[in-house]
Parts: structure tokens; sequence; C-alpha cells
């Protein structure tokens, strides 16, 4: 399905299933956040992150690469107000082939969760990638797909004791107890009119009814009255907010649920949101699994990482060693420069780099070798705690029990 709105006056493409950039630089983020209506973190902001919680901020928000937000000031008011909410995240489980890029929000979460200290509800929509192509996913391998990927998305370090994990097939089919939901999706498909979902996502007539029904679905775990039981609410609790960090191309699901939600009787759930990922290739494309040459793999050796990184990664250095010295290196487009940016945590280290590299004194290939050793370690933790992720432990996060939850067999998996 082609979205309408693709094809932008500016060449940028942002649509929950494509994402292009006309510049070596990237999409123009400036101006999707005008188009789309969001705000940008500030430094005020930031700080305010830093006073209500005494936490510095994440590398991610400092680097602006979560970089926009909606209503993030109410949800800081409410922790301030020492008034509980909860964060919300998802993922299409479109294989078992999870790249290092789909790491990031699971990084970011599990950090919110620790600053915070709120409950995490995680949507697995197994259910979007059969309806979405029903050719080539079955019912069967997109639900396997989902309990395969909980295991990536569970090493990144949850709490057992408040997080849920769930796929929307999983809820559909009664395996998962969240009888709530589907009504909700009900009554959020109610007040959505397929004009609606034709302007955002660009679905037309040819679209299967079911497809036209998703967004409901994705909205749903955005209304905190679904987890009733898991979060201990009662009949007349008041709705609990919520925080969704997401990609940027998620919003227009959340636009529609914004709209929604005082209609219900809910607070408009708050926004995050974060840049992609770039490809191998550069900063046009984001890292896509199905485009192997462009991605880093989670389960990949370092021996192929570091092939990887020194045969396709895009470099912002000189042709050659004597214009590279003449000239220095473009941080801005070098994707070896870029991943550091996302995964080395040190900040001076970071500013070392860059102003070592942009004035011509670090080569390319010492630059690559940083980052190799950078992306190696960190794919090689991952393979580590992942593997300490038995069934048993997914099988408990994905189970609808009230929040702390206290029968956990597993209450001693430490996530080190
Ligand atoms: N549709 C998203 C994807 O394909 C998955 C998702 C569901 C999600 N709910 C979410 C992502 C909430 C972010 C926040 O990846």
């Amino acid at each position: 399905m082609q979205p309408q709105q693709a094809g932008d006056e500016d060449g940028d493409v942002v649509t929950p299933w494509t994402v292009t950039a006309k510049s070596e630089t990237g999409v123009d983020y400036d101006k999707l956040v005008q188009k789309f209506g969001s705000e940008l973190i500030t430094s005020e902001l930031l700080s305010r992150i830093e006073s209500s919680t005494g936490v510095k901020p994440h590398h991610f928000l400092s680097r602006g690469i979560v970089f926009s937000h909606r209503d993030l000031q109410s949800i800081l008011k409410t922790h301030e107000d020492k008034k509980p909410f909860y964060v919300y995240t998802g993922r299409g489980p479109s294989s078992t082939a999870m790249h290092v890029g789909h790491l990031l929000p699971f990084i970011f979460t599990v950090w919110l969760q620790k600053t915070f200290q709120c409950p995490v509800v995680i949507q697995l929509t197994d259910d979007e990638k059969w309806i979405c192509d029903p050719e080539k996913m079955t019912r069967e391998k997109a639900e396997k797909f989902a309990f395969e990927n909980s295991r990536d998305i569970i090493a990144c370090g949850f709490d057992i004791k408040n997080t849920l994990i769930f796929s929307n097939l999983g809820v559909l089919s009664h395996k998962v107890n969240l009888p709530e939901f589907s009504p909700l999706a009900d009554a959020i498909g109610i007040k959505t009119t397929n004009n609606k979902v034709r302007a955002v996502f660009g679905f037309s007539g040819e679209d299967s009814i079911t497809k036209n029904f998703f967004p409901a679905r994705q909205s749903v775990p955005a209304f905190s009255t679904v987890f009733r039981h898991v979060f201990g609410m009662d009949e007349k609790s008041k709705p609990i907010p919520c925080l969704i960090p997401c990609g940027i191309d998620q919003d227009p699901y959340f636009r529609i649920t914004r709209d929604i939600a005082q209609k219900l009787d809910h607070p408009k759930p708050a926004l995050l949101h974060s840049k992609f990922f770039p490809a191998l290739q550069g900063l046009k494309k984001k890292m896509s699994a199905s485009d192997e040459t462009s991605a880093i793999f989670l389960t990949d050796s370092p021996a192929q990482i570091k092939n990887k990184i020194n045969k396709y990664a895009y470099s912002g250095g000189g042709d050659t060693v004597e214009e590279h010295r003449a000239k220095g290196g473009n941080c801005d487009i070098d994707i070896p420069f870029q991943y550091l940016r996302y995964f080395m945590e040190d900040d001076e280290k970071v500013a070392a780099i860059h102003k070592s590299y942009s004035s011509g004194e670090m080569l390319t290939g010492e630059l690559k070798k940083v980052t190799i050793e950078v992306v190696q370690k960190l794919v090689q933790e991952h393979q580590r705690k992942r593997a300490k992720v038995t069934d048993d432990i997914v099988r408990q996060f994905m189970s609808v029990e009230a929040f702390p939850r206290k029968n956990c067999s597993s209450l001693d998996f430490e996530q080190d």
C-alpha cells in the first residue's frame, strides 16, 4: 500500500511504512515537526526532566536523537505531583531478524522505566504484520515472531515486576486476558471515519476492511482502563496518563488517538518522538531488516560486524588521506560517527572524536575501528543477556497479572 501523502514537496517521505530523505544529512526534522505540529525538545525541557527526576537526561535526549514531543510537560507535572503515569510502546514483529536500530526504542524505554519508576506496556502488532501482508505472512508466523522478538526486548533490561508485553493476536484469541481490549477498539473505531484513516494513512478503497480497522488497535493501549486489573484500578479510578515513546513515523496513529481520547474521557497520551536509525549506506534511508547489507543484526558475529562497517558504512571522510588531512571529515553524514552518537555514552569522548575527525587528524579507518569495537561490544552484550531469557521468563512478561507482580518464579531474574 502506498500512502497518499508519500512524496512531499520537499522530497522527504515519512509514513509508518516508508522513510526516505532527499539530503545526505537525512530527514529535515525541523520541517517535519512543523508539518506534524509537534514540539522540539528544548534545553529548558531537558533541565526540567533533570530537576523533576534528579537524573541526567539520557544521551538520546541530550543529543537530539529523541528530539520532539507532545505534552511532555503534563507528564512531568504528573510526576512532580507524585501521581502515577505509565509508558506504552510497541513493535511490529515482521521477522526474527532484529537489527541494532530496533533496540533503540527499548533501550530508551528501559531508561524511562528506571528513571520514573513507572509501569511499561509493550504492544506487539503481530496482527498488523499479518493483515498488511497476508500473502507472505501467516497468523502463526506472526505470533511466533512476536514471541521471539520479546526475548530481545526483555534482554534490554525491563523490570519483570512492572512490565507487560502482549501481542494483539494473543489478546484477540483470548490467550492474553485483556477483556476490555476489543470493546475499547470498537469504541475508538466508532469515532474514526474511513475518511480520516484514508487521509492520515493513505488507505484506499482497495485496502481490506481489517486493515482500515488496525489503527484502532494501536490506539487501545493508550487508554489505561484496558489495563484496569493490571494497574490495580477499580471502577471508580480516574484514568492514568500515558506517555508513548515512538519513532516519529508512528505519530499519525497517535494524532488519531489524541483526537479521540477526550471523547472517551481519557487524557490525551503524551508523546516522545525519536529520529530514525540510519542504514549503513547513509542517512537517506533507515536501517532495514529486509535490506541485509543496510543492517547490523543482533545475531551478527564480531567478524560480520567488522566486515559490514568496513565494507558498507558510508564515510564523510576525504577521498584520499591527503584530502582528508587537508579538509577534514564531515561528521554530519559519516555513518560510523553517527553510530557513535547513538552508542558511545561518554559525551567527552564523542566530542573529542568529533573534533579530531572534523579537523582531519583522525582518519576514516581509525574512526571505523572505534565504531566497530563499540558496536561489537553492544551486540555481544545483547547476545549474552538474550541467552538468559528463557521461554518461561517470556511467558511471565506476557502474563496479565497485577503489578507489581508478586508471583514471578523468576523474580531473581537479574538484568546485570
Ligand atoms: N506499529 C508499530 C511498528 O510497526 C508498532 C507499535 C504498536 C508501536 N504500538 C506502538 C510503536 C506504540 C511505538 C509505540 O513498529
